[in-house]
């Protein structure tokens, strides 16, 4: 005879083979068993507070609970996937070992608002874990830009060399695209950081249930206004996939980055051996598999959450059976933010720069004729369009010729224009001299990269304050 479920009291049949597979999410959602046992401990603390259960009971129920935790820990536990979900896995197993005092535990509680208060507590608990990760990348950014203030490579737009740039500038823009993703990570934990219990099935339980008492049992910040919401929205699951998104749009673009570098044309940047693979046919390959492979992932991450997205266009009222699918791409997105911020962080430690291949590209780049323009302007009093165009010239015939700005001889230059065989030409083209120019906050003059250097590490000490309030009082 097929086991009765737990809601089985006004159906006459059991359901059949395809409503239990394909209503099952036992398969994945036992993700959520700490926060599950967790909420149901606090839940049972509840119960006895306002009269429903004995102390004694409640004691029961505790350590029941905290048996199954260690059972599911240790892998002793049997999920079977007629028990549907892990709410209705752990709630038969407390049956099994409590007798008919498991059956109360459900007072007061519908499992709407069960899931909902257990995935708010899963994305506290990993949260907290992917801002370790990210200011341990913060850290490293900062790290690898002190150690390359004086490298300079070339900067791109259009991935046509622009002008010379400090390679901590390089390594800072990323460090800042990353500040933002730390505050956006934040703030889906803020979201998340909210007690739904209470909120029932979706009006409301019949029950005095103590909701200022289970957010703080539970650590929470503040207490959901809105029964209907509170089950009915997973924007915190959207925020924390949007923030997932943008981080791995930042690090597919450095990914590119890497990829391009280490190729043979460009040679800037070498990945050590241990995050590069060969080739099982031509035996001079280093493939740059890593970069490869974040840059693919970010597909995988966005899809997460163009997919919570549509599940959740057009769902009327409260709670809807489609939610169930959300777990999978945030369990998904969880596991890959961690590889991903572990393997950026990698690839930073780890990457070797180039100089004298950067400024070989810098060279035959031209990379400071915006330098010579302005010298034309600033000490030849000549009008900028009219520099432009002299500058120009100068490039167009150094290409023909094979020449680069510090190659081409002085009598050839004074042929395009005899202001440019003038003394001040060289300094005015040096790179060095280029980056030190552009003396605005922000900008690549090494003074400014000091400057940006420490503000870095003041964003990193705030952070670790953040970091150090969002442990606090959290052991399991
Ligand atoms: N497994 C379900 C989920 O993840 C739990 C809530 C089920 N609620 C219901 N009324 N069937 O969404």
């Amino acid at each position: 005879m097929k086991q009765k479920k737990l809601w089985g009291g006004r159906f006459a049949q059991a359901p059949s083979s395809l409503m239990v597979r394909i209503g099952e999410s036992i398969s994945f959602d036992r993700e959520l068993y700490k926060q599950d046992i967790k909420g149901s401990i606090s839940h049972s603390r509840m119960l006895k507070k306002i009269g429903i259960l004995t102390n004694e009971e409640q004691k029961k129920i505790e350590r029941g609970l905290l048996q199954i935790r260690e059972e599911i820990t240790s892998g002793t536990f049997v999920f079977k996937m007629e028990d549907e979900d892990i709410h209705m896995s752990v709630e038969t197993r407390l049956t099994e070992l409590l007798g008919d005092l498991g059956k109360k535990l459900h007072t007061a509680r519908s499992r709407n608002d069960q899931v909902s208060q257990d995935v708010r507590l899963y994305l506290k608990d990993e949260i907290r874990e992917i801002l370790v990760l990210m200011k341990r990348l913060l850290d490293t950014w900062v790290a690898k830009a002190e150690n390359n203030v004086d490298v300079m490579i070339p900067g791109y737009t259009h991935l046509q060399i622009a002008q010379p740039i400090r390679a901590s500038h390089y390594f800072l823009s990323h460090f800042w695209a990353n500040v933002r993703d730390f505050e956006d990570f934040w703030s889906a934990y803020e979201r998340s950081d909210e007690l739904v219990l209470g909120s029932g099935a979706l009006a409301g339980v019949n029950y005095e249930t103590d909701r200022e008492f289970l957010k703080t049992d539970l650590g929470l910040n503040k207490v959901s206004e809105n029964s209907i919401d509170a089950v009915s929205q997973r924007d915190h699951i959207l925020k924390f996939l949007f923030a997932s998104s943008q981080f791995y749009i930042h690090a597919s673009r450095f990914c590119e980055e890497v990829i391009l570098f280490s190729s043979q044309e460009f040679s800037y940047f070498k990945l050590p051996d241990s995050l590069t693979t060969g080739s099982s046919i031509m035996p001079q390959k280093k493939n740059p598999d890593v970069a490869e492979l974040i840059r693919g992932k970010s597909g995988r991450v966005i899809g997460g959450l163009n997919h919570i997205f549509l599940m959740m266009k057009g769902t009327p009222f409260a709670y809807n059976r489609d939610f169930q699918e959300d777990k999978i791409p945030l369990f998904d997105c969880v596991k890959q933010m961690k590889l991903g911020l572990e393997g950026i962080t990698e690839m930073v430690e780890g990457v070797q720069i180039f100089p004298a291949n950067a400024l070989r590209s810098l060279r035959a780049g031209f990379s400071t004729a915006t330098d010579l323009a302005d010298w034309l302007v600033f000490q030849k009093k000549i009008p900028f369009r009219t520099s432009h165009e002299i500058v120009g010239e100068l490039v167009k015939v150094c290409s023909e010729k094979g020449w680069d700005l510090f190659s081409i001889p002085t009598a050839e230059r004074a042929k395009v224009n005899p202001v440019l065989a003038e003394p001040g030409y060289e300094e005015s083209i040096a790179l060095e001299t280029s980056c030190d120019k552009k003396n605005v906050y922000g900008g690549t003059a090494r003074k400014r990269q000091m400057e940006q250097l420490r503000a870095a590490k003041r964003k990193i000490k705030e952070f670790e304050k953040k970091i150090n309030i969002v442990f606090k009082g959290t052991k399991n």
